[in-house]
């Protein structure tokens, strides 16, 4: 595939993973995204995971029709696309490797060989030229690890993002950027706000047409919607006015009254309700849409003196990912002695600019008369932010 006439795709489509990094569902699969710069010099940008090897390598010398790669570029050590280094370096014995000291520390690491006889160490900010294309590398430490750097191309204004900019979904997953971006930015991303923030800061110097990011599609179009809600995202910012219900319901009067609050709300105009089965849905679902939304309504069963542990799950995924700056309501479940509400919010604590409800729903094992109206108050006062 072309991206453009001198720049070609040479990534892989994983259509049979179910769960990436071991931890989040790809419904649609995922791909590993490696992109040949056809030149004077002929570089390759990063491999892929090492279940897709043979292909990978089929795919690059179809792709080299013949010639031999000078350089291969790697721009991020996870194993979902460093897993091919020795196999490429082995096969083109001529190609030097190209990449950040902290990537050569981790390739020692890693496979035992730093390739010191062949290796390009590269500083922040660094050109390489290929002949037509102009390379230029800019770090963008903990976007996703420390070593990552991106590549700019300046002829061709293309950038090369490593993970920033991926998603969920096989290259080929007819299916919408945003949603599965989102999912994957929160996800794998979100904790490092301050660092996507500084990466931003430094694409925002540079005219960019073409964005091949090492997942998900290459993105031609909207670029400035794209780079906007990497903006939003990073900087912890609601996209749209909405409530998440997120609940973990054992018998399912806890799912009840999660139900009842979201009728509550939409019965009361609130827009975006959005509710989210903590025991058997994606709590990565959960999460991002908790940091797409102004909102949400952590809804729990007291279980050991504690909360259920499918929220306890959640409220983790969500403390590590810096969740702050959001609305927040609570509505617990106990039987004879209920500290849901109390756990979920000591569990909070490190969530910065958290503006908590008023009330709180109390229920006592199922719905009655009072745990009802607590949850049309409760509506009443999320309805008006
Ligand atoms: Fe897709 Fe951080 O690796």
């Amino acid at each position: 595939m072309n991206i453009t006439d001198s720049i070609k795709y040479v990534g892989v489509n994983d259509y049979g993973i179910r769960l990436f990094e071991g931890q989040y569902v790809t419904p649609n699969g995922m791909c590993y995204n490696s992109y040949v710069i056809d030149d004077e010099k002929l570089a390759v940008m990063d491999t892929v995971d090492k279940a897709f090897s043979e292909e990978w390598l089929t795919n690059l010398e179809r792709t080299l029709n013949g010639r031999e790669p000078d350089y291969l570029i790697v721009q991020h050590m996870e194993p979902d696309h460093s897993a091919n280094i020795v196999n490429f370096t082995n096969r083109y014995k001529n190609a030097t490797v190209v990449a950040s000291a902290k990537a050569f520390a981790m390739m020692k690491n890693f496979f035992g060989e730093d390739f010191s006889e062949r290796r390009n160490i590269v500083s922040d900010g660094e050109e390489l030229s290929l002949g037509y294309h102009k390379l230029k590398f800019i770090f963008a430490p903990m976007v996703h690890w420390p070593e990552v750097m991106v590549t700019y191309d300046s002829t061709e204004k293309v950038l090369f993002s490593a993970d920033a900019f991926g998603k969920f979904g096989t290259h080929d997953a007819d299916e919408a950027w945003t949603e599965e971006a989102r999912r994957y930015y929160i996800g794998i991303v979100g904790k490092y706000g301050a660092q996507v923030q500084s990466l931003l800061k430094k694409a925002s110097a540079l005219e960019i047409n073409i964005i091949c990011a090492l997942h998900g599609p290459v993105l031609k179009e909207n670029l400035a919607n794209v780079i906007g809600l990497y903006d939003k995202w990073s900087k912890y910012e609601p996209e749209e006015v909405g409530t998440v219900i997120a609940y973990a319901s054992v018998y399912g009067n806890t799912a009840e009254a999660a139900l009842a609050l979201a009728d509550s709300l939409r019965e009361g105009g609130c827009k975006n309700v959005v509710l989210h089965d903590l025991v058997r849905g994606d709590i990565s679902a959960a999460v991002a849409d908790s940091f797409r939304y102004t909102a949400t309504v952590f809804a729990s069963p007291t279980y050991n003196a504690d909360v259920f542990p499918p929220m306890r799950q959640f409220i983790t995924a969500l403390v590590e990912r810096n969740f702050r700056s959001r609305r927040v309501a609570f509505m617990e479940n106990g039987s004879w002695a209920p500290m849901a509400a109390k756990v979920m919010k000591e569990l909070l604590t490190p969530c910065r600019d958290i503006s908590y409800a008023e009330n709180t729903v109390k229920i006592l094992s199922a719905l009655n008369p009072e745990s009802k109206m607590q949850i049309n108050t409760l509506a009443d006062e999320l309805c008006k932010q």
